[in-house]
């Protein structure tokens, strides 16, 4: 049995903690807080089980002619995968030859770099935002890079105008991962589908604003000869029937998925001058998290071990970059109350 060298080496990416018990805080993943749509539910529950004897649409036709008519673009335009994590895999393997790079901001999503040692091509980090310059040497040769916007874990947004201008210059693919766009007050959709950027696609997700994770089903919109290629190396059946139908209950249901959003951003908003109030740094953020630094003497790994220790779960990311702040999702008022009688008691 042989292991490649690749593979040996790994350092595999590590998600967040899914605490068994049901009785925590659970502030860590960037889940949301409330439901899906009942309209989910009811899908479910009529399920024709004569759909799982066979296999799934490979195409998802339903569900791409439902994105694609919201997002005035064809079918063409549209990709499915099995969580934008898939979406992600198969664009590493559709744009990136083995000599050449993956780039991303720096802080960012910690899976882009495992993704390039997957397919074990080395990982250029920039960093975030109005900084990224196409001829730095890092990026020289990135043929595909992952901009996070808003970022994550900073929660941090940049203007679709700075994306516009790096992707003109950049002669790769670029990928605006707007996993949290939901959240913010812009996207970059249109210079996905704008003629004149034949580079650029937009990544969306069901497992942050639809509040269906468990689910797994991202998407992107771009140039259909991208997509065209994506469709090539995707597996057959990526997507299984359920994660289909039930996508497309909850993508149609705009009215829920708006008040859920507004939950989410209203609560956001009152826990940041919260924080604020008590001390903290807290970066701006058009996420659904923020990203703070506690006051000193408090430091963020303290902190982060003794509210697990009280059941309340947030993110802490070690490191020279991300290592004095804790990313800390939002959640419902009454656990961001929770969490704040807990921190009142542990910031003295
Ligand atoms: C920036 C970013 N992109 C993509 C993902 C993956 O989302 P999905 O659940 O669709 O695979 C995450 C998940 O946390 C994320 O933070």
């Amino acid at each position: 049995m042989r292991i490649t060298e690749s593979v040996k080496k790994l350092e595999a990416y590590v998600p967040g903690e899914q605490p068994k018990s049901k009785d925590v805080v659970k502030l860590n993943t960037n889940e949301n807080p409330y439901p899906p749509s009942p309209k989910c539910a009811d899908v479910l529950k009529s399920f024709d089980l004569d759909r799982l004897r066979r296999y799934p649409d490979p195409n998802f036709m339903e569900l791409r002619a439902a994105i694609a008519k919201a997002n005035g673009c064809t079918v063409d335009n549209v990709f499915v995968g099995n969580g934008s994590d898939e979406v992600l895999a198969i664009a590493a393997k559709a744009f990136v030859e083995n000599d050449e790079s993956i780039g991303s901001l720096d802080p960012s999503y910690s899976l882009y770099k495992t993704l390039a040692a997957i397919r074990d091509v080395p990982w250029a980090g920039s960093p975030c935002n109005e900084k990224v310059k196409v001829n730095g040497a890092k990026l020289k040769n990135v043929s595909l890079f992952l901009w996070t916007n808003p970022n994550a874990p900073t929660g941090e947004w940049a203007e679709p105008a700075t994306i516009a201008e790096f992707a003109k210059k950049f002669p790769g693919v670029v990928i605006v991962d707007e996993a949290y766009a939901d959240f913010a007050e812009g996207d970059c959709l249109s210079l996905a589908l704008a003629p004149k950027n034949r580079n650029v696609m937009v990544m969306r997700t069901f497992s942050k604003s639809y509040s269906l994770a468990g689910l797994r089903v991202g998407y992107c919109i771009g140039p259909a000869d991208l997509i065209e290629a994506m469709f090539k190396v995707k597996d057959s059946y990526n997507v299984d029937a359920v994660a289909q139908a039930v996508a497309l209950a909850a993508f149609k249901d705009k009215a829920y998925h708006r008040k859920t959003v507004a939950k989410v951003v209203k609560t956001r908003k009152a826990f940041f001058k919260a924080l604020v109030k008590s001390g903290w740094d807290v970066l701006p953020s058009a996420s659904n998290f923020v990203f703070a630094k506690p006051p000193a003497p408090q430091t963020a790994a303290g902190l982060f071990a003794a509210l697990k220790a009280r059941n309340i779960f947030v993110r802490y990311f070690p490191g020279p970059l991300t290592g004095d702040r804790l990313r800390i999702t939002i959640g419902t008022d009454e656990q961001m109350a929770i969490l704040l009688g807990a921190l009142d008691e542990l910031v003295r």
